[in-house]
Order: C-alpha cells, then sequence, then structure tokens
C-alpha cells in the first residue's frame, strides 16, 4: 500500500497520487460518480470516484460505504477552487476497512443529553473538533509561556491527606486502612517546589465534588498552577495577564479555521491585550450595586454576580481583596486592613466569569497556624507545609488557571460540558 499522507498538508502534494487513510464523513452517488466527503482527524476532502477511472468490484463497493465507514483511498490530488478547502482526489484505488453500522449521530437535531451519551462518537463531529484543538492550543500555548520564562514543571500528587480549597466538595477514597482525598489544587505542594526551584508549575487534573448543575462547573477539571518565590500580589497579576495574552495570540496565530467553524466573534479576541483592567473587590461591589444585582456586601461572588461584572470590561478583569473571610486558609492578609486577602480572580469577558484564582501566600509561621485553626484544618497533615515558614521563608504568590472554562470562553461557547473531551459532572460518568 502506498504511503500515508495527511489531509492537513495536501497542499505539498498537488498533481501526485496519494493515499489517505481515514473515515467516510458523508457521500453522494449520481450516475457514473460516487463524490465521498473524507475525513482523517487532521481536515475532509472530497474523493470523486468516476466508473472509468477504478475497477469495477471499487466502483460497486462505493454503494455500499456508510457515513462513518473507514476507507483508505488513492488517487491524484487536483486543485480546485470550487472544492472545500480548495482540493480533491481523483480515486484510482479504494480499500474498504469496515461498513460502519447507522451511525447514531446524523446532521439532524440531537439532544444534549442523547449527544452527551454519545460522546465517544460526538468527539467526531466538527464542532468537538474544533474545540478540542483550540483545547489543545491553550494548554500548549500557557506551558510555552511558563517554559519560555524558566518554569520548571513540577508535578502535584493526586491523591491527597486533606483539603486544600475547604472542606465541602472533597472526594473521598479509601486508601488502604485510611483515607485520602482526590486533589483540588496542586498549590501546596507547588510551594513546596517553588522553595526548592524559584519558579514553577504543575498541570493536571483537579477534583471537586460540585453537587450544583451549572454550567461553569466540572467534578473533574485541569488546572495549570504557577507558584513563584519572590513574588508579590502585583507581581503575580503581571504573570497571569501575561499568560491570558499569550494563549490567546497563539490561538489566533493557529486556530483562525476553527474559530470561524465556531461562528466565533474574533474580534473580541483581538482586543485582549495589557493592560488589563485592575479593580478592588469593594470596586466589582460597586457594580453590583449599581446594577441592583442580589448582592450582600462581604459575600464572595456568585456566577450571576461574575457575569454582570465582566460584562462591564471588553477584557479580563482582575479584581483583588476580596473579604478575607470568604477566601482559602492560606491566603496573606493586605498589611493595611488585614480583614482584606492578597488575593486576586480574573474575570473573562462578555460575561464568562472567574477563569483565575490565585495571589499572595501567608509566609509567617504563626499567622498560618492561627489560620489553619480557624479553619478547624488537621493540623497534622499540615506539618510539611508549615516547615515551608520554617526554613527560609520568603514571599511567594502563585494562581490556578482553570483550562475548562478558558476554553470555553476563547471559544464562545456557552457550557462547560464540550470543553473537555469527557466530562465529569454530578450527573455524569460515562461515557
Ligand atoms: O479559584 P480556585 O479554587 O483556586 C485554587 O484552586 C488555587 N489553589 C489555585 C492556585 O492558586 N494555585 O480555582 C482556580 C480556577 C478557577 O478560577 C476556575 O477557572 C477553575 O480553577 N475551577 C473550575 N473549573 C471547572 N469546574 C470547577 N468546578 C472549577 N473550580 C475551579
Ligand atoms: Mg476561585
Amino acid at each position: 500500500m502506498a504511503e500515508q499522507t495527511f489531509i492537513a498538508n495536501i497542499a505539498d502534494h498537488v498533481e501526485k497520487t496519494i493515499t489517505i487513510s481515514g473515515w467516510v464523513y458523508n457521500k453522494t452517488s449520481k450516475g457514473k460518480l460516487h463524490f465521498i466527503m473524507v475525513r482523517d482527524g487532521t481536515g475532509t476532502i472530497q474523493a470523486v470516484v468516476f466508473k472509468g477511472n477504478v475497477a469495477e468490484d471499487i466502483f460497486e463497493a462505493c454503494h455500499t460505504l456508510t457515513q462513518e465507514s473507514s476507507i483508505s483511498v488513492t488517487g491524484k490530488v487536483n486543485a480546485d477552487e470550487r472544492a472545500k478547502g480548495g482540493y480533491e482526489l481523483q480515486v484510482s484505488d479504494l480499500q474498504v476497512l469496515q461498513i460502519a453500522e447507522e451511525y447514531p449521530i446524523s446532521p439532524k437535531e440531537h439532544g444534549i443529553d442523547f449527544l452527551m451519551d454519545h460522546r465517544h462518537l460526538w468527539l467526531r463531529s466538527s464542532k468537538q473538533h474544533a474545540i478540542l484543538k483550540i483545547r489543545h492550543t491553550i494548554i500548549k500555548a500557557a506551558r510555552d509561556y511558563f517554559d519560555g520564562l524558566g518554569f520548571t514543571l513540577i508535578d502535584a500528587p493526586i491523591f491527597t491527606p486533606s483539603a486544600c480549597e475547604g472542606t465541602t466538595n472533597l472526594f473521598e477514597t479509601d486508601y488502604f486502612d485510611s483515607k485520602a482525598y482526590l486533589t483540588q489544587s496542586g498549590q501546596l505542594y507547588m510551594e513546596a517546589a517553588a522553595m526548592a526551584f524559584g519558579k514553577v508549575y504543575c498541570f493536571g487534573p483537579t477534583f471537586r465534588a460540585e453537587k450544583s448543575k451549572t454550567r461553569r462547573h466540572l467534578t473533574e477539571f485541569w488546572m495549570i498552577e504557577p507558584e513563584v518565590a519572590y513574588c508579590d500580589l502585583y507581581q503575580d497579576m503581571d504573570l497571569a495577564e501575561g499568560m491570558i495574552v499569550s494563549i490567546v495570540e497563539r490561538v489566533l496565530e493557529n486556530n483562525r479555521p476553527e474559530l470561524e467553524s465556531l461562528e466565533r466573534d474574533i474580534s473580541k479576541l483581538e482586543v485582549i491585550k495589557t493592560p488589563f483592567p485592575r479593580i478592588t473587590y469593594a470596586e466589582a461591589v460597586d457594580i453590583l450595586k449599581e446594577a441592583q444585582a442580589d448582592f450582600i456586601d462581604g459575600d464572595d461572588f456568585g456566577g450571576t454576580d461574575e457575569t454582570i461584572i465582566s460584562e462591564r470590561f471588553e477584557k479580563p478583569v482582575i479584581i483583588s481583596h476580596y473579604p478575607a473571610a470568604v477566601k482559602a486558609f492560606y491566603m496573606k492578609r493586605e498589611p493595611k486592613n488585614p480583614d482584606l486577602a492578597l488575593c486576586v480572580d480574573i474575570l473573562a469577558p462578555e460575561g464568562y466569569g472567574e477563569i483565575v484564582g490565585g495571589g499572595q501566600r501567608e509566609d509567617d509561621h504563626e499567622a498560618l497556624l492561627k489560620r489553619l485553626r480557624e479553619h478547624d484544618l488537621p493540623e497534622e497533615f499540615f506539618q510539611w507545609y508549615l516547615d515551608l515558614r520554617k526554613y527560609g521563608s520568603v514571599p511567594h504568590a502563585g494562581f490556578g488557571l482553570g483550562i475548562e472554562r478558558t476554553v470555553a470562553w476563547i471559544c464562545g461557547l456557552t457550557h462547560i460540558r464540550e470543553t473537555i473531551p469527557f466530562p465529569r459532572t454530578i450527573y455524569r460518568l460515562t461515557p
């Protein structure tokens, strides 16, 4: 069999005879012609089977081809402006690997539950393909950003002995004769690593038993979490802002066709440049008051509040200084007002809401011990974390970027469930 060529590289093979291995996207036949749309994961191309160009049995076999049948087609590449993608294949040979059974996902409308039940097949459709290609770019761009700044990738454990982001949404699991929890964040481990390597990040899945059904929450989601020694809140903001700009730039560079197929308003992404607006919690509360939102000053922002605030800005908005009472135990306090945390959240525009959460960490041993007690956290499991404040403690900061929320925003999706290959939510564990 001829060497396999990929549709993405088809322009390099004009007038040459090549073989594409893929699946039938759709097919129309009339008289002496079959038009087969073939996809191979890198693109689609129309393969034209003319009765006079192929053996009799091959032409007949084309009659039996169904949607998603697997085939290898050999033929000459023609540049043709009328063809989708600009090229078509004049078929001289064709091999059928399998005739697919009647494919459950047809061009007609399907309900979301049906599609989610068939997620393993739905991934083949062009919209899902575009989203996951963009997800790939986002992850690569984020990693390249940190790598380019001299960060070291340090992997955090998934089984943990205790909570990091509050005890209400922990996934508990048996761990031999004791209990373990699935990690909510790699942060605490990155703090240890930052004291060893200076600038570090982890990238991995994190877990939260989110019992509410919202369009922003998964029970399993991926986070990229940088942590930097000798870094304050404002340097942390700069780092996050630079990362977001760099991600958006890369998607605009690499994924225009995907954004267009998602009908994303690209002009909304083109304005994502430094500097981002920076406001305090108190200023965000003023926005909510002005909008007469149903919000109690002092509370954390809910999804609706985030939507109202982020709709005010065309760029991501950086919000700092939340009341320490609504934030995690590890937050350092504002020296001028200890009721406020040196924390930062970044809300994506167009109503998307929080994509980044982070801040400067408490670096004083006594203050941290006091917080652990206030939060009723088991001190014995945090001895190692307290150690970091005993042996060369330094100001340090970091944040976590939620990959799926970022994908939802950049792709312009209304729901987070399509941003990850196999979503996990309170009601979904399969496929
Ligand atoms: O704001 P969070 O809870 O921050 C942390 O976990 C810190 N320990 C990170 C750090 O400083 N290293 O979560 C960070 C981000 C959120 O801004 C959001 O994008 C995402 O993680 N996120 C979720 N994404 C999907 N589903 C959920 N249930 C999420 N919970 C948080
Ligand atoms: Mg948060």
